[in-house]
């Protein structure tokens, strides 16, 4: 059995929840993320038949169920990823009914999955169906997203629009927009289902006054669409406040989504 310490997936969920808290992203235990794997790329490190603990999921996912996660732990601090991976991340596989996580591997200290695990697998389940290539679900708190959420219209039009406003990269990024949900109690099932259904037509959903989710196939990918918005919201916190002079228009939207060839979210542009 090889060391999981030493696998891809491991190093690179390792290095990514580090950079997030390095973006200042991740406040004390703030934020979550989950990555799907593959059986066969999760068993080659893992004992056979070797569940540690059944924990129940506290809602049911039979989409999922069988599939395997690596996710972060309730309460963890993402600044001590790297120097304990094995207390702050968990392996879990879902059961065959889609109601209990068996641990297999972290969590050592008796922990478990992350508050927001009913988010994340409606989210994954929900991705699933429009790209079957997706990997991850991301959710951490940015401070300029959040910001935004505190004096900006929270229509997601209007919400979407400001962003692909702010740098000419975003719309080419994100060009199916940016989702909203009104501010709500986080690490509910309630929360999880309506997280899901705006993930139904967006990669990336924003909860008011809270944060944001991201998600996409693989770590780099989920990271860089945070940061692209993330970058945007900046921008327009920097700029909210001043005189507005000159904007990327939506003729200039409409000459990126030929040159790159994306499709901005239908009826979003003029
Ligand atoms: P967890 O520590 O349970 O992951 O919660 C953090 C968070 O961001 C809640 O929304
Ligand atoms: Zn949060």
């Amino acid at each position: 059995m090889k060391d999981i310490l030493t696998a891809p997936f491991m190093v690179e969920m390792i290095r990514t929840v580090t950079e997030m808290y390095r973006h200042g992203w991740d406040e004390r235990n703030g934020g979550n993320v989950s990555l799907l794997l593959d059986k066969s790329e999760a068993d080659a490190y893992l004992e056979e038949n070797g569940v540690i603990r059944t924990i129940p999921a506290g809602f049911s996912c039979p989409e999922l169920a069988g599939r395997y996660f690596l996710v972060t732990g309730t309460g963890k601090y993402f600044k001590n990823v790297q120097y304990a991976p094995d207390v702050n991340l968990g392996l879990v596989r879902l059961d065959d009914t889609g109601e209990n996580a068996e641990l297999l591997w972290g969590f050592t200290d008796g922990g478990k999955f992350t508050s927001e695990f009913p988010a994340h697998m409606m989210s994954h389940a929900a991705r699933l169906t429009i790209d079957p290539h997706n990997r991850v679900v991301m959710h951490c708190h940015p401070a300029n997203l959040l910001a935004m959420t505190y004096v900006h219209s929270l229509d997601e039009r209007e919400f979407t629009r400001t962003l692909w406003q702010m740098c000419t990269e975003c719309i080419v990024v994100f060009p199916d927009g940016v989702n909203v949900l009104p501010w709500m109690l986080c690490g509910t099932s309630e929360i999880g289902i309506a997280t899901a259904g705006k993930m139904q037509t967006a990669r990336l959903v924003v909860w008011s006054q809270h944060g944001i989710y991201g998600a996409g196939k693989d770590l780099d990918e989920t990271f860089g669409l945070i940061e692209t918005a993330e970058k945007a919201a900046e921008i327009y916190m920097k700029i909210a406040h001043l005189p507005l002079v000159n904007t990327i228009t939506d003729e200039q939207l409409h000459l990126l989504e030929e040159r790159f060839g994306v499709r901005a979210r239908e009826g979003y542009l003029h």
